[in-house]
């Protein structure tokens, strides 16, 4: 296994902490398709308690998560609207289509930030036959492609209240809600009042091997745990994993603000150093998108010299790259990536 001085490939590549591993070493299991597992039952329940919902649904990922939510929303031919850049429509490969049936239409964004405006021109009801209904909009939370941006609340509150009449149910992917909770302040429960459903993951941010939960009415969630089953999403002492979850709720959420302290301490550095390649205001929680352009690079060229010092980063186009900070890194290889970055930065 090739081994960094940082790997700011994703906070996906987290490895359980030993506490965590003892957590779910110690769990109490049982069969959790027969409802029978209790460390799963004690997640599921406060997980819906942290966003303010009645009931909640483990499951393995968060694209199972997000693609439960939107089935439950949407009628084959039917359409959901999401931001352009939405993991939902860019990174799940189809799903909704290729499951569900679903027609999307999607709304341009500068850096994945909501603006009401967006949905708004897409959104389209009581049409008859003659047109394609909207059931759904999607909102992803922090979103991930346009840099770790945070979804600010009043812009969700207009959506919500521009569309409730017309009976739009929103799903929020919150796959990184919990960035976004720290970073703003505001509470999850307060985010997930504006939603019919939400998905969260523990497996990013949270440093959870694995795990996703999907939250909303416990109508909701009795069907998509029909079609959890029917997806082969059905899991039996999974409590080993719900104890990561229930471990990682206890002790890695707040701590996710000095993933955020470094992402910018890092931003404001290659800020320094080549002026143009990423606005600090910009990263406001644990993702940077660098524009390594500015500074004369292509993506590739920087992602090789930064391997060069033992930090890995992604290429995410002809001239950005993106660095993710997460549990596994550090002060100290915060400090090599800035180190790395300056110098490659400086010499281009
Ligand atoms: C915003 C967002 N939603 C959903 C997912 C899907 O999660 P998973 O990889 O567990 O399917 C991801 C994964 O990176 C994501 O970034």
């Amino acid at each position: 296994m090739a081994s960094f001085v940082a790997d700011l490939l994703s906070d996906t590549l987290t490895r359980p902490t030993d506490a965590m591993r003892e957590a779910m070493a110690r769990a109490d299991v049982g069969d959790d398709v027969f409802g029978e597992d209790p460390t799963v039952a004690a997640l599921e329940e406060r997980v819906a308690a942290l966003l303010g919902h009645e009931a909640a649904l483990f499951a393995p990922t968060g694209s199972m998560a997000n693609q439960l939510g939107l089935r439950l929303h949407v009628a084959p031919g039917q359409e959901m609207v999401a931001d352009q850049q939405a993991h939902v429509v860019r990174a799940e490969l189809g799903a909704a289509a290729a499951f569900s049936g679903i027609t999307s239409r999607t709304w341009p964004s500068v850096r994945g930030l909501l603006d009401p405006a967006g949905p708004m021109s897409l959104v389209t009801t009581g049409v008859g036959p003659y047109q394609v209904e909207t059931a759904l909009v999607v909102v992803e939370n922090t979103h991930n492609f346009g840099g770790g941006t945070v979804q600010p609340i009043e812009a969700i509150r207009e959506v919500r209240s521009a569309t409730r009449p017309s009976g739009v149910a929103m799903h929020l992917d919150g796959a990184r809600l919990w960035n976004a909770h720290v970073a703003s302040g505001v509470s999850l429960a307060e985010y997930g009042s504006q939603f019919d459903t939400v998905s969260v993951c523990l497996s990013k941010g949270l440093g959870a091997p694995v795990g996703s939960v999907l939250v909303g009415s416990a109508e909701a969630m009795a069907e998509a745990r029909i079609w959890r089953k029917r997806y082969g999403g059905g899991m039996r002492q999974v409590g080993i994993l719900a104890a990561a979850g229930l471990h990682a709720l206890e002790h890695h959420v707040e701590r996710l603000a000095d993933d955020h302290a470094r992402a910018r301490r890092f931003a404001d550095a290659c800020a320094e150093a080549a002026p143009g390649t990423v606005d600090p205001a910009t990263v406001e929680t644990n993702i940077v998108v660098l524009d390594v352009g500015a500074a004369g690079l292509t993506a590739a060229q920087f992602v090789d010299a930064l391997l060069g010092h033992g930090v890995r980063t992604y290429a995410v186009g002809p001239r950005a790259v993106r660095l993710v900070w997460h549990l596994d890194v550090d002060d100290a290889g915060t400090d090599a990536a800035v180190a790395a970055a300056r110098e490659v930065l400086s010499a281009s």
